[in-house]
């Protein structure tokens, strides 16, 4: 799978699917881009976990450019692809697209992201990757 901002990738299952109520609304009405940050980071961690089956922390998250509001009522999809992992990081694809269910249900491209995850023990310190069987 190759994630592109060009296709709504429908035959894929994306990691969260969320519909946006009111309470995440910014003061000029629509989303607040800090929701999709954090679902962003979620969708990241739940992709890292199928590769790896201990904590995970997010090191870091590279530029994200908001190409279109999101509006209360969109069912936002966050679609995962794993990009690398390495010794003790998986880094990870996260594009972003929104419903619109109050106007005929098309698919718009919000944003992506690549945001790298850490594998850490108990003390937070990064650990290698134990690769999950199926992987
Ligand atoms: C994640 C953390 C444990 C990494 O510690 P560190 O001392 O940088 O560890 P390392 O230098 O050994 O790097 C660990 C891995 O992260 C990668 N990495 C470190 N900084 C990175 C960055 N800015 N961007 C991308 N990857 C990075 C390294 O390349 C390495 O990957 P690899 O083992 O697969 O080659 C530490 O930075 C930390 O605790 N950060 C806070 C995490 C957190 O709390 N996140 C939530 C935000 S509130």
């Amino acid at each position: 799978m190759t994630l592109s901002a060009d296709a709504f990738p429908a035959d894929e299952i994306p990691a969260i699917k969320r519909v946006m109520m009111p309470r995440d609304t910014n003061a000029v009405g629509t989303i607040f881009g800090g929701v999709i940050l954090s679902e962003i980071d979620l969708a990241a961690a739940t992709e890292a976990h199928r590769h790896h089956a201990g904590m995970v922390v997010t090191v870091s998250m590279d530029k994200v450019d908001f190409k279109r509001p999101v509006q209360v009522g969109d069912l936002v999809s966050f679609f995962t692809e794993t990009l690398r992992i390495g010794r003790t990081s998986i880094k990870v694809k996260v594009a972003v697209w929104a419903c619109r269910r109050f106007g005929e249900g098309i698919h718009e491209y919000v944003t992506e992201a690549e945001v790298t995850m850490v594998a850490v023990d108990e003390t937070f310190q990064p650990v290698e990757v134990v690769r999950r069987e199926e992987d």
